[in-house]
């Protein structure tokens, strides 16, 4: 087995308001104190929408069960004339601690590019945010590109050109499994896994290759303990799933749920 922590994560998406946030969080925060034995070993992260992050964080700080903050994205900009954007450094003053990078709805809504994502990558490290990379092949890019190229193409383009590398986490969520319903087998999120770390240990040296790869698409207690069963992937970035706190909370107990 692994010595990387798992990270379970949860993104919200554009669900719950600040006053409904609080309301998971606690009850959340709860249930995963309770049954602290069991899930030990993994570290919980939900990112809710900006609009909650202050309220998450006052709550969390004071909650029993440290779960961690993140932040669905990141402007690349640190300042400026940029209306609607949110600067890296405001969320690092939240004690925001992860930031979700390239999701695949703001590659297709939002057009973001590889480019505008590697400088979003250097706007997390710059405000000592861990990014999350987010990588995944459409149904099309499957059929004529295989699984791993599309992910592998990705991850490299947000990684490269910076003078150092800093922490960085991949999230590998197939386009075609988020919120659909569709999940990839466990194999083969295990073998996307192990081609996105041979890739990035060979471009950029042995401590980058051990930094941790997620699945994520369609992700359920029932079928988590798959996913990481192998010890190839390192946790899960969960939707859907994430915004029911019995839910949720049954994914990040996913030990119990591992049959030896
Ligand atoms: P899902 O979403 O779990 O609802 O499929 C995953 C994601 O978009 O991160």
């Amino acid at each position: 087995m692994t010595s990387r922590v798992p990270l379970i994560a949860g993104n919200w998406k554009m669900n719950l308001d600040h006053f409904q946030a609080i309301a998971l969080i606690q009850k959340l925060s709860w249930t995963l104190d309770d049954a602290k034995h069991d899930y030990e070993k993994a570290e919980v992260a939900v990112f809710p929408p900006f609009t909650d992050l202050r309220t998450a964080q006052t709550l969390i700080e004071s909650e029993k069960f440290k779960i961690g903050l993140g932040a669905q994205d990141v402007s690349r900009h640190s300042s400026g004339a940029f209306t609607g954007e949110v600067s890296g450094a405001f969320l690092s003053k939240l004690n925001v601690k992860y930031v979700l990078i390239g999701h695949s709805e703001r590659r297709q809504y939002h057009s973001e590019t590889d480019e505008i994502l590697n400088a979003k990558v250097s706007a997390a490290w710059q405000n000592g945010l861990i990014p999350i990379i987010c990588v995944g092949e459409t149904l099309e890019e499957l059929e004529l590109q295989g699984q791993a190229a599309v992910p592998i193409a990705q991850a490299l383009a947000a990684l490269s050109g910076h003078e150092t590398l800093g922490e960085f986490v991949i999230a590998y969520e197939p386009v075609w499994a988020i919120g659909t319903g569709k999940v990839a087998t466990p194999a083969e999120a295990e073998a996307v896994a192990k081609a996105l770390r041979a890739a990035i240990t060979q471009e950029f040296g042995q401590e980058s290759g051990n930094s941790r790869i997620l699945y994520g698409g369609s992700v359920k207690a029932n079928n988590v303990a798959g996913f990481l069963a192998s010890g190839e992937v390192d946790g899960v970035l969960v939707g859907g799933a994430s915004l029911d706190a019995d839910e949720f909370a049954g994914i990040a107990r996913f030990q119990k749920h591992i049959v030896l």
